[in-house]
């Protein structure tokens, strides 16, 4: 993780406090966030993107893309670090609002934004909504006449690139839910141009996530720019969204382009994309979460148990279980996603072992780290540190098995905060409106 170091016991320190402390303090499992790694992360992000768009005279802004991982305290580090808040649902626009975040600075997605939620969104003044079906053009324009507003819209359409990790594919036809295709653009463009209640502000795309290199995007980019140019045929189109999806590195193995050299590179292919169309280069717009958050977050474990399996003649594993699991990270069982571990209680001389950190939930999907070389005395009371969980985890945390959410805390400069509460059984409970007899635990 971000300046995890280890004092002269052997304990891992996260943002100047020690593991071993967090973890009395405040339980296990447990969310860290580093608030400092949050905050440098975001304006390396952000000054990597003003710093290629100067060098074409050019303005860009950022959204910090909240699904990634949202909490009032987090949008108040990041909009105090000079980014916007991209939001996908009302509950994440709920959050971003009780934090005070000003609403011109926000974005609203969604491929099936609920009346409610365009209804608060236009009446609060949320800056852009970025529209993704014919219907939700009325939808949006209605609930803007009625607030007698004019709200600015972007368009999301599918490029046609799909990047992967190391790669990426271009095709000519598109099957997802997300957004219109490229060549309904200019149709949808006129059609929320008849309305008087909406600005149609400009494009977005967003290209997919965990990407490591520049050539999508600048492919992406190329095609956006044609039908950008076109565009401006019948009005001012002073905005282009390319989203997010810059990678970050999980474990050792990934070895993403650096955000620089990203924002280079994909601000330089639309420049020259908009000086070979003779156009003015668009103010740009992106919007990163994972590599905001990603590296920025530890999650602490206790071992539970330590069971050697003997999966072969000459192959034993040892299968470490801690107390959470797919409840706090799901993103090992929804997409085979690899972490690593490490004892962050103690160092160890003793030799490693082949390991898998298990959780404690009843599947055998149930898998945190799912190779690592531990400490072969590992054994039950050790904390382990699972590094790079800032992103993507307690966002889709869940409560599977009624197990509780853990708590996020925030450190820096050698103090934790509390930043949001875990949950108690009685949390569990509380919903069940059929409880006869409270709960053993208590709260
Ligand atoms: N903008 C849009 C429109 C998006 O759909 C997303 C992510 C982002 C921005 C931010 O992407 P990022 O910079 O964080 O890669 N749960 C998955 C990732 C889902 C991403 C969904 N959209 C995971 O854990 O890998």
């Amino acid at each position: 993780p971000d300046a995890a170091v280890r004092d002269d016991h052997g304990v891992l320190h996260l943002g100047g406090v020690a593991a071993t402390d967090l973890a009395a303090q405040f339980g296990t499992p447990l969310y860290v966030l580093d608030e400092d790694a949050v905050r440098a992360r975001a304006r390396r992000v952000r000054e990597a993107f003003e710093s290629a768009a100067s060098r074409h005279d050019g303005a860009v802004r950022v959204y910090y893309a909240g699904k990634a991982f949202l909490s009032t305290e987090v949008v108040r580090w990041v909009t105090a670090e000079g980014l916007r808040v991209d939001v996908a649902s009302g509950g994440e626009l709920a959050v971003a609002l009780a934090a005070g975040a000003e609403p011109s600075r926000l974005g609203l997605h969604g491929n099936n934004k609920l009346l409610p939620e365009i209804d608060t969104a236009v009446r609060v003044g949320v800056g852009t909504i970025i529209l993704d079906s014919l219907v939700e053009i009325e939808r949006v324009a209605a609930a803007a006449a009625e607030a007698g507003t004019v709200q600015d819209v972007l368009v999301r359409v599918n490029s046609g690139v799909h990047a992967e990790t190391h790669d990426f594919l271009a095709t000519a036809h598109e099957d997802q839910k997300f957004g219109f295709a490229l060549t309904d653009a200019a149709a949808v463009v006129a059609r929320i141009r008849e309305h008087a209640s909406l600005r149609f502000v400009g494009l977005h795309c967003h290209i997919g996530s965990q990407i490591f290199g520049t050539a999508g995007f600048a492919e992406s980019a190329a095609r956006l720019v044609e039908v950008h140019a076109e565009l401006l045929a019948g009005g001012d189109v002073p905005l282009l969204n390319l989203g997010g999806g810059f990678g970050i590195a999980y474990t050792t193995n990934d070895d993403p382009t650096p955000i620089e050299a990203l924002a280079d590179g994909i601000v330089d292919a639309v420049a020259r994309e908009c000086a070979g169309r003779g156009i003015p280069l668009p103010e740009l717009a992106f919007e990163p979460g994972r590599t905001i958050v990603g590296q920025a977050g530890v999650t602490l474990y206790s071992v539970g148990t330590v069971k050697p399996v003997r999966v072969s003649d000459d192959l034993e594993r040892r299968y470490v279980s801690v107390d959470g699991g797919m409840s706090d990270n799901a993103r090992p069982a929804l997409y085979g996603a690899h972490y690593s571990a490490r004892i962050a209680s103690r160092t160890s001389p003793a030799a490693p072992a082949l390991s898998r950190v298990v959780g404690r939930h009843c599947e055998s999907g149930d898998i945190v780290v799912d190779a690592e070389y531990l400490p072969g005395d590992v054994a039950p009371g050790d904390l382990l540190a699972v590094p790079a969980t800032g992103a993507y985890c307690y966002s889709l945390a869940s409560n599977y098995n009624y197990v509780p959410r853990p708590p996020v805390v925030a450190v820096a400069g050698g103090t934790a905060r509390l930043i949001v509460r875990g949950e108690t059984v009685d949390d569990l409970l509380a919903r069940d409106v059929g409880v006869v007899r409270s709960s053993p635990e208590g709260s």
